[in-house]
């Protein structure tokens, strides 16, 4: 199939070997896009060295934010995803590279929207199957020293009590490693498989609020020093600095004691991704550190002064109050060649039905009833807007089409990529960070390997040039997360 315009419609779309190379060929075409992306000019410097925060973005399942991942050779070779020695070395992997944390993503159900179906969901391993998140935590804490980790979980369907229980539990048990991605369900699918009507964004945000604010009573109700274990007097804690929680809200009631005693974070570092004007506000005022995706640099630096505004204007919060983590995919290796071909070779695994599906999944339009050449820039999109514009803009703004925007999508969720040698990838990360970013979320390509190969290649030039730590200073997460080096 030549490249550009096709004649593919959704009644004979390529299937097996035809949609390889429907993928690879755009590929190419998109590492011809990225070659002339003058990414670093001659010259360029930083502005300010500071350290980069790196985070590992995965599922537990799987396969993560790039379709098909797990057909490629070095996906996974000698691991099984369901063991805990997988996750074992994955933790370790990244706490040699000297992460900051691992990104455990999630969402509850498989999408169910492409053809009204989730068949093409299940077919080729969209997001799907995956593990409950939560249950690794404990064994990456327990595998490393250092890594954090964060875990996406969902405001819809848990009541605030049983989440900040949970949540204690987590943070006691990896000793103040843990973050929690505050999600609230923006995906249909969820809201079928948990039975329940889907209420819109406005709604989920007013009531995320509502959920934030009990949490946080919580979390703060046992004062510190309130558990003196003394064995003599047989005290173990004072019941008057344990406070007890009254709240009826407009969503939410509660009237009890937090059931964990303070967790050496108090609570959980907070994590938001929300995209909208809304969302955004929810994070200025709330979150530790946000998740973006953007194409390119000046989506980057907008991005960033829009938030700086937000948290001085709207919530008095200083500058840089908030860690601002840009999407990034790499693709490393000794030289230039060999990591071009690893990336062609990575990305002839998408399945274009399956990317079809994703596509459907994250925006809301079942794309089953587009054609495939019809340009997205002209559909309502119901569903994650952020993540939409960073297709929007993977051209430069020019026109996408449907099966452009589906597999750009596929590759890693429309991060960028930096595809080269160590020296590639730092130079272009460092461009990303005088544009405002603080730090990098990692999308995965074949694991654990794409994460051996940052640890082993990215990490040392980073360390090379003082942007990334040689060793964790701090004991907990929050404190790692605002540590930026001297
Ligand atoms: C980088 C990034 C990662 C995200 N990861 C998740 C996730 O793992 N689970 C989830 O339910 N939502 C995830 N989201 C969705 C958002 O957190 C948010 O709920 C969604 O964008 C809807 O809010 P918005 O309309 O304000 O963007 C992610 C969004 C972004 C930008």
């Amino acid at each position: 199939m030549a490249k550009g315009k096709s004649n593919w419609t959704m009644k004979n779309l390529p299937k097996g070997k035809d949609a390889e190379v429907v993928a690879r060929d755009f590929a190419k075409e998109l590492l011809d896009i990225s070659k002339t992306n003058p990414v670093r000019k001659p010259g360029f410097k930083m502005k300010k060295k500071k350290h980069a925060h790196l985070l590992g973005f995965v599922q537990h399942g799987v396969n993560s934010h790039a379709t098909g991942m797990w057909r490629n050779h070095t996906d996974k070779r000698g691991w099984n995803y369901a063991e805990p020695e997988y996750w074992v070395h994955m933790a370790r992997t990244m706490e040699r590279g000297k992460f900051d944390a691992m990104f455990i993503a999630d969402e509850l159900a498989p999408y169910n929207n492409y053809k009204q179906s989730s068949d093409d969901t299940i077919r080729y391993a969209v997001q799907c199957p995956v593990h409950e998140p939560s249950t690794i935590v404990p064994i990456i804490g327990h595998a490393t020293k250092h890594l954090g980790v964060g875990v996406t979980l969902s405001t819809a369907f848990v009541h605030p009590y049983a989440m900040c229980r949970h949540l204690s539990s987590l943070d006691h048990l990896t000793k103040g490693r843990v973050a929690w991605n505050i999600v609230s369900s923006y995906s249909k699918s969820e809201w079928d498989a948990y039975g329940a009507e889907m209420t819109n964004r406005e709604r989920r945000y007013e009531k995320m609020e509502e959920y934030i604010d009990l949490c946080k009573m919580l979390w703060n109700s046992w004062e510190e020093g309130s558990v003196i274990a003394d064995r003599e007097s047989g005290i173990y804690a004072d019941p008057d600095k344990v406070r007890e929680i009254d709240f009826e809200g407009e969503f939410f009631k509660c009237k009890g004691r937090h059931f964990v005693a303070r967790s050496p974070q108090v609570q959980p570092v907070f994590w938001q991704a929300g995209s909208s004007p809304r969302g955004r506000d929810f994070a200025a005022k709330h979150a530790e550190a946000i998740f973006a995706v953007h194409p390119n640099v000046e989506r980057m630096k907008e991005y960033a002064d829009d938030l700086e505004e937000r948290c001085y204007t709207n919530f008095k919060r200083p500058a840089n109050s908030v860690k601002k983590i840009y999407g990034l995919q790499v693709i490393v290796a000794p030289t230039r060649s060999e990591a071009e071909e690893k990336y062609e070779r990575i990305m002839s695994h998408i399945p274009l039905e399956g990317a079809l599906a994703w596509i459907s999944g994250h925006f809301g339009p079942d794309f089953s009833t587009y054609n495939l050449d019809d340009v997205v820039q002209n559909i309502e999109i119901p569903g994650i807007q952020g993540l939409f514009e960073s297709i929007i803009y993977a051209k430069g703004g020019g026109p996408v089409t449907v099966k452009e925007a589906a597999l750009i999508y596929a590759q890693g969720m429309g991060m960028p990529r930096a595809i080269g040698t160590p020296q590639d990838v730092v130079d272009q990360m460092e461009v990303y960070m005088d544009a405002g970013a603080d730090g990098f979320m990692l999308a995965a390509t074949p694991t654990p390997t794409c994460f051996e190969d940052f640890a082993d290649l990215v990490t040392p030039e980073m360390q090379k040039r003082g942007l990334l730590r040689t060793e964790y200073r701090g004991n907990t997460l929050r404190e790692n997360l605002l540590d930026d080096g001297d």
